[in-house]
């Protein structure tokens, strides 16, 4: 090689040196364009869909800086898992409290994330004085009300609402919710056209659980389609995704993604989890009511207390590594992948549907650290 070659080709490896320098740590170099590898999943996806977390009002204070540094790093969305509930946001008649909310929208910003707000209407954690309301149009007031006052304060700063929450029963019937019983059917378009109203820009959200299955997602499409055809806004259906090691069968998952995806709106997973311990409805023959109780304590509900043996983490890996692969088939209909919770330590499942158990279903353990599962996602997904 001439002399002056060998001496550019020498600058230029030392160039090429300095800048591999540059990115400091791994998790810098994530952040640095094509040319490096991905080192977090949020990061590996971000061309398919947003990877978030409900994040519940402990991380919300940032009462843990460990905690607010692994939500920064992992994920590009956030979902406040209680705080925008009717019974925290506004719980009477007259009074709001915005004190949690405004800071989980800081939060979410100090990272400029895609910001989710969960629930506008839901049955579930409402404020008692609600179903004092039993007359229809003092009703629909009411909760154009609540739409627009909590919508218009994050206008611009919350990008995606759940408007309307669980409203279907597993056979596709609605639910007689106190809405249902005193508006019928037209609470579901109330709700939709107050927050279209109240942030045009806002993506607006039908979210529900057990979506997947062929009976509840024909309920739910013939209901959504109506308000569509009659010049609803309604730009998302969220499956919230709470799941066990075994179920549900992803082809289903798969036939409610098409479904869905047909009406021209956006799915998203918007609660995912994976539980690994059982469940009492998996039990045969066992009585399925709220009470759970009797098997509080019962050692065979709760068999990982000490920590998940490697023999499941595979299967959690290998569940997970199935969810994402079908995820990633569908990244044109699929916008958003949100997990139920940042780290096994906080998720709701160690206390629903049986308290006070230690249940594993996240991407991070106890310790905040990368599962099995996590690293079968970084190798597995392409
Ligand atoms: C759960 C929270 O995670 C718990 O902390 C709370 O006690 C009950 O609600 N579907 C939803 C979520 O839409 O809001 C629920 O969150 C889980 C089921």
């Amino acid at each position: 090689m001439h002399k002056s070659t060998s001496l550019l080709v020498g600058l230029f490896f030392l160039f090429v040196t300095f800048l591999s320098c540059e990115g400091g740590s791994p998790e810098t170099a994530a952040t640095q364009p094509e040319t490096t590898t991905p080192t977090t999943l949020k990061a590996k996806l971000k061309d398919q869909f947003y990877l978030g977390a409900a994040v519940g009002k402990a991380q919300i204070e940032q009462g843990s800086p460990a905690t607010t540094e692994l939500i920064k790093r992992e994920f590009n969305t956030l979902t406040p898992e209680n705080d925008m509930k009717w019974e925290n946001i506004h719980p009477e008649r007259d009074g709001y409290n915005f004190v949690t909310s405004d800071r989980y929208v800081d939060l979410a910003e100090s990272s400029d994330m895609h910001v989710v707000g969960h629930a506008l209407v839901w049955h579930s954690q409402l404020a008692p004085y609600v179903t004092e309301i039993t007359d229809s149009s003092e009703l629909a007031t009411h909760i154009t009300e609540h739409i627009t006052t909590i919508v218009e304060r994050y206008k611009g700063r919350i990008h995606a609402w759940d408007v309307v929450n669980e409203a279907f029963n597993e056979d596709g019937t609605l639910r007689a919710s106190h809405f249902y019983n005193v508006m019928g059917e037209d609470y579901l378009a109330h709700a939709f056209r107050a927050a279209a109203a109240a942030d045009p820009a806002a993506k607006l959200i039908y979210n529900d659980y057990n979506m997947w299955k062929p009976a509840k997602r024909e309920g739910v499409v013939r209901v959504i389609k109506k308000m569509i055809d009659a010049g609803v806004k309604v730009d998302g259906i969220g499956m919230q995704a709470h799941w066990s090691l075994n179920g549900p069968e992803l082809t289903d998952v798969e036939n409610s993604i098409k479904a869905y995806s047909d009406l021209g709106v956006d799915v998203m997973f918007t609660e995912l989890d994976v539980t690994v311990l059982p469940n009492p409805w998996d039990l045969e023959g066992a009585d399925v009511n709220q009470d759970f109780s009797i098997y509080e304590g019962d050692e065979k509900m709760d068999a990982y207390r000490a920590g998940l043996p490697d023999s499941v983490q595979q299967q959690l890996a290998e569940r997970y590594t199935d969810i994402f692969a079908l995820f990633k088939r569908y990244q044109d209909k699929v916008s958003r992948v949100t997990f139920w919770g940042v780290h096994d330590g906080h998720s709701w499942l160690n206390g629903w549907p049986i308290a006070g158990r230690t249940n594993h279903p996240l991407l991070f353990d106890r310790e905040l650290k990368r599962k099995p599962a996590y690293d079968a996602l970084m190798m597995e997904i392409k």
